[in-house]
């Protein structure tokens, strides 16, 4: 009997999509040959609500192991929406029910971050056959050391930070550099340690601008001509942590500083320092192109798996790395949750030694 597979990508692209689901079919064709049938859902949850899909053929998976985006398309189709009836009046939940039915699914493999898990458990609990595959740049699902497309990204922004190094030092410049990651800073941390940063803010530490001058004036001190700063898309002041998230973002837009916090410090160390300072934004070029190496491997060791997981008719689950173990979890385990970094995180430990100011 054929068995059929659905797949489809939601929420924020990221480089090892493409790899992941190359993955998955070319383990699936291997494993299960043509009683195996692909149907790729376009565009993330809004094709399932929608009914966009369409039957994939083993050479819709050729050449796509370096391709970054994704073939399938995706969209934010926020979680918290899915139970909303909009004006037009559709039940998603049913809608996505009604194409799981009408396309013969068998199962559906879900590759996507936070958003994309919540749905995906909510599907599972209303009795879909659902496997999830943890995507994102900003490493943050719970239950699994890592994430793919989180790598590349980390190689994207240090470049980022190398190429900022030498222009700050031409210039003798304080440079700010705004790394993606509105809740986690994983990415920034890395790419800040990787960089070589002076000074990393990441969301989970709120800073303090005064601290963060100091820093810059020590090393001005020290004799060094530049400083670079790697600051979190989410990296808040100490003030505005007190505060809830919805108040502080509208006095940064009153103010005109602009949604995240990066001009608002640029400005403030140079009033403060004298130092002339610019910021660089590097944007959704960290989510662009060709994955790493490692983000290929970890894409084809999590699409494999996810075949396995398929042909064992195991579902409800969530691919994850472990201690460098490939293994699964729960959906209802994870999805709600995130993974942030720890105050007792090792990295945070070294950044302190190495007299990283972390603000
Ligand atoms: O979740 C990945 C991510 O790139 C975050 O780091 C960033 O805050 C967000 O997506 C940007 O989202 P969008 O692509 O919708 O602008």
């Amino acid at each position: 009997m054929k068995r059929r597979i659905g797949i489809l990508t939601s929420g924020g692209d990221c480089p090892g999509l493409n790899a992941t689901i190359r993955g998955v079919s070319k383990a699936l064709y291997q494993r299960m040959g043509d009683s195996v049938e692909i149907v790729g859902i376009l565009n993330g949850y809004s094709g399932l609500i929608n009914g966009d899909y369409r039957e994939m053929k083993p050479t819709d998976f050729k050449g796509i192991l370096t391709l970054g985006g994704t073939i399938l398309g995706t969209k934010r189709t926020p979680y918290k929406l899915m139970r909303v009836v909009g004006d037009d009046q559709l039940d998603k939940v049913a809608a996505m029910k009604k194409t799981y039915k009408a396309a013969k699914l068998d199962c559906l493999l879900c590759l996507g971050g936070n958003g994309t898990h919540k749905t995906a458990n909510l599907l599972s609990q209303e009795g879909l056959n659902i496997i999830g595959l943890p995507k994102t740049i900003d490493n943050d699902i719970y239950g699994t050391d890592v994430t793919f497309g989180f790598h590349t990204a980390v190689d994207i922004a240090t470049e980022v930070i190398d190429r900022i190094h030498t222009t700050a030092g031409s210039h003798s410049r304080v440079m700010c550099i705004e790394i993606m990651g509105n809740k986690a800073g994983w990415l920034t941390l890395y790419s800040g340690i990787a960089g070589g940063a002076d000074i990393i803010l990441l969301p989970e530490l709120p800073y303090s601008i005064d601290r963060v001058c100091a820093a810059v004036e020590k090393r001005a001190a020290n004799g060094s001509n530049f400083s670079i700063l790697a600051v979190a898309e989410g990296a808040m002041d100490c003030e505005e942590a007190r505060q809830k998230r919805k108040d502080w973002m509208a006095k940064r837009m009153e103010a005109g500083t602009g949604a995240t916090a990066t001009n608002r410090i640029a400005a403030q160390i140079e009033q403060c320092t004298g130092a002339e300072t610019r910021v660089c934004i590097p944007g959704h070029m960290q989510r662009g192109g060709s994955p790493s190496a490692y983000d290929r491997v970890l894409a084809t060791q999590f699409g494999s798996y996810a075949a396995k997981l398929v042909e064992a008719e195991h579902y409800g689950v969530t691919v994850a790395m472990v201690n460098n173990h490939v293994t699964e979890n729960r959906l209802a385990d994870v999805a709600g949750k995130a993974r942030n970094v720890p105050e007792s995180c090792d990295l945070l430990a070294v950044a302190r030694r190495m007299g990283i100011s972390l603000g």
